[in-house]
């Protein structure tokens, strides 16, 4: 903020004018950092490769706009190509904002497995603050993490990586959450090739009002290494031609706890491979016998409706006897013709398995 002070004759005007810090150079990274602005303005940025746009010890109540496009070098490299820290942040997409990964040329269809080394794309470690409006297009694989978070809301983000389907995009996932508590994912739209959502630890997460197209749907866990997902909310979203709806996963042998999750009004459509997992025997590569002990408590799914593609499967349930506590269920998943049992469904409740 900078006071800009007119003299008229005596009488004197003091309008506060709204000053940013430009940064389109990104050698002036560290100086945008401790403007006195606290507002920095990123447009038609080029990140050199194999360097992070480090936007972390940012100082409390920075605003950052992202305005134009910023673009990256390439580099094999495992690093994570823009990181945003801070407590009271805003980050704003301004109109036409295009951050835009330029994947293709990491992309081999080897994703994380293999192949190019690529970067991750986008982290967030941020309290009481905002994310809204990105536009970002084409990572080179994992996409969007909100990890260590606190009291943080993610809105309006668009990510568009539509050209992987087609030029050998893998583990592109969408938005993960971890560590975190009471990050909220709001009207954001996926287009991509592995998980749309994914949590794996953390408490009081909300994904609601958003489209995912393509990946592999939304998920919990895969869950071990002892952790916890509490309280996660998924509402009011669309789930269009991914490999699964929605899934809750553990994988074998492992410890952890998933508590009061609800999964309400989410619209399925042309699924090809489950409308409705939970397993507890999950694997890299395809589940192996029967599943171990793990707790999942408090699970409703309630108006989780759509069609499941012929050789798919509209519903599985595989966990441990004694292991699910508590559960709730409507839905109304068809068109999948490959019948698989459940097992370990809790008594007392009807899950519509087995069914065409
Ligand atoms: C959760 O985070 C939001 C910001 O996204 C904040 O407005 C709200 O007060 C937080 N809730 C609690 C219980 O702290
Ligand atoms: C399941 O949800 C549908 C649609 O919301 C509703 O009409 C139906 O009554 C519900 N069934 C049960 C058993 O709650």
């Amino acid at each position: 903020m900078m006071f800009a002070t007119t003299s008229l004759g005596g009488l004197v005007l003091i309008a506060a004018v709204a000053s940013s810090f430009d940064l389109n150079n990104f050698d002036q990274l560290a100086a945008a950092k401790k403007s006195a602005d606290k507002r920095i303005v990123i447009k038609n940025l080029v990140v050199p490769a194999g360097q992070k746009l480090d936007l972390t010890n940012l100082q409390d109540g920075t605003v950052i706009e992202f305005a134009g496009r910023v673009t990256f070098g390439y580099q094999e490299w495992d690093g994570t190509m823009i990181q945003v820290k801070g407590k009271n942040i805003k980050v704003v997409g301004k109109p036409g904002n295009l951050i835009d990964g330029e994947g293709h040329r990491w992309w081999d269809k080897k994703g994380g497995n293999g192949g190019k080394k690529k970067p991750r794309f986008m982290e967030v470690n941020l309290e009481d603050s905002l994310v809204t409006g990105l536009n970002i297009k084409n990572p080179p694989r994992h996409c969007f993490v909100a990890n260590y978070c606190k009291n943080v809301r993610i809105e309006y983000v668009n990510i568009d990586i539509k050209d992987g389907d087609t030029k050998g995009a893998h583990n592109t996932d969408g938005f993960g959450v971890g560590g975190s508590q009471n990050v909220t994912v709001a009207n954001c739209k996926v287009h991509n090739q592995d998980d749309c959502f994914c949590t794996g630890s953390g408490s009081d997460t909300v994904f609601e009002n958003n489209e995912c197209t393509g990946g592999h749907g939304i998920s919990i866990g895969s869950m071990g290494n002892g952790q916890k997902v509490e309280r996660v909310r998924v509402r009011n979203c669309k789930i269009i031609r991914n490999t699964n709806g929605i899934r809750i996963k553990s994988r074998k042998g492992e410890t952890g706890l998933v508590r009061d999750v609800s999964f309400e009004n989410i619209e399925l459509k042309d699924i090809s491979k489950f409308g409705i997992i939970i397993q507890a025997n999950y694997l890299n590569g395809g589940p192996k016998g029967d599943p171990t002990p793990f707790p999942m408590e408090n699970i409703v799914i309630k108006n989780v409706r759509g069609t499941v593609s012929r050789k798919g499967t509209n519903i599985q349930v595989w966990v441990a006897p004694g292991s699910a506590k508590n559960w709730q269920w409507n839905s109304s998943v068809t068109g999948g013709q490959r019948e698989v049992a459940c097992k370990g469904v809790p008594q007392g409740i009807n899950i519509p398995c087995g069914k065409k």
